[in-house]
């Protein structure tokens, strides 16, 4: 990697938003995602510390140009110690935009302290308003805690507050717009994502998957959607703005992430760290490079932000899944299901 290019890939991208997963573990089992038996967790003394994870945000700022931060997990809020995680990366980075991904689980009693340890915003994974259905994607009755910690989130000013949803056929697909009508009544914004073959199973079927354009095509059925004016190029979500069938005034916004069908890679700014601190250039890299282990032997910030770069420089051109033919030759799956990598 050429020096002083901040996170840099040879297909000249550079990496500003970086995805640090503070822990693999969840208490859901989504089956897009884990297995029904859970996976093996890492233990405890695995995971960076919140003085590590300080510790390497402060590189990626301050060395490397990340400009962004999301927690993610597993499920971040599984960490009794993420108010004191936050709390130390606001201490040192006081204007870093600091979000989450999140089940929500949890999220009721803890909205307001996140909020005050220095989260700004979040990011509610909820694919269901149906408690059986809900029960029936993720094996587990939480339905309730969601929507609870939704609302607390909303309540402790983390807004604006978002809401992930994937679809699959036959299962909650039926529920698009049941989901778009809720949102835009709480004034939540919501995002489809397009299932990606990431889940600990290897259940996914191409032909199962619920495309973007099908999702457009159901919402379409209940709203009028138009491009949004604000659309950024190459942004993930495809943004519409969403008005009664019969046109009318704007009732809010959706998103639509085409992540197999109309890939983003070209515009990519992401980095990763899993939770046991090895960075991940892509979701669906094949390799990791482990940073934690060279922190703990007492590395320099400026080797950390050496091993980081030549880690991103090798950064994969694209994921390709986007091939048509039955499970593209381009694709293989990642060994890791998205809960261990972090979303
Ligand atoms: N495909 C698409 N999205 C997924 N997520 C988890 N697994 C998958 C998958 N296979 C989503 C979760 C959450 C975020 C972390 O990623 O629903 O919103
Ligand atoms: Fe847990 Fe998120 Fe995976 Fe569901 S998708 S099992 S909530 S990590």
């Amino acid at each position: 990697a050429p020096a002083s290019a901040g996170l840099a890939d040879r297909h000249g991208r550079r990496a500003t938003d970086l995805r640090l997963s503070v822990i693999d573990k969840c208490n859901l089992r989504c089956t897009y995602c884990m297995p029904a038996a859970g996976l093996p967790w890492l233990p405890a003394a695995q995971l960076m510390s919140p003085a590590e994870i300080v510790r390497i945000v402060g590189v990626g700022v301050g060395e490397l140009g990340v400009t962004e931060l999301r927690l993610t997990g597993g499920e971040p809020l599984v960490r009794g110690d993420l108010e004191e995680i936050l709390a130390a990366v606001r201490a040192a980075h006081p204007r870093l935009p600091v979000s989450m991904t999140t089940n929500a689980i949890g999220l009721a009693s803890r909205a307001q302290a996140l909020a005050a340890a220095g989260l700004d915003r979040i990011n509610v994974s909820l694919d269901s308003l149906d408690a059986e259905t809900f029960k029936a994607l993720a094996r587990r009755d939480r339905l309730g805690d969601v929507l609870a910690g939704a609302e607390a989130a909303a309540a402790a000013g983390l807004s604006p507050v978002k809401i992930n949803a994937v679809l699959m056929a036959g299962v909650n697909d039926h529920e698009a717009a049941d989901l778009l009508a809720w949102a835009l009544r709480r004034g939540f914004a919501l995002r489809f994502i397009e299932q990606m073959p990431l889940d600990a199973d290897h259940g996914w079927r191409r032909e199962e998957m619920v495309t973007a354009a099908q999702v457009r095509d159901r919402l379409s059925q209940r709203f009028r959607l138009d491009p949004h004016p604000g659309q950024r190029a190459g942004a993930p979500a495809e943004l519409w703005e969403v008005r009664p069938p019969a046109g009318g005034p704007v009732l809010g916004t959706v998103g639509v992430i085409a992540s197999v069908t109309e890939p983003f890679c070209a515009a990519c700014t992401r980095t990763r760290i899993t939770a046991e601190g090895r960075i991940r250039s892509c979701l669906f890299s094949h390799e990791e490079t482990d940073l934690l282990s060279l922190l703990r032997a007492g590395a320099s910030d400026a080797q950390l932000a050496e091993l980081w770069r030549a880690a991103m420089w090798a950064k994969p051109a694209a994921h390709g899944m986007d091939h048509p033919g039955l499970d593209s030759p381009d694709y293989v799956q990642p060994e890791r299901s998205m809960s261990a990598i972090g979303g």
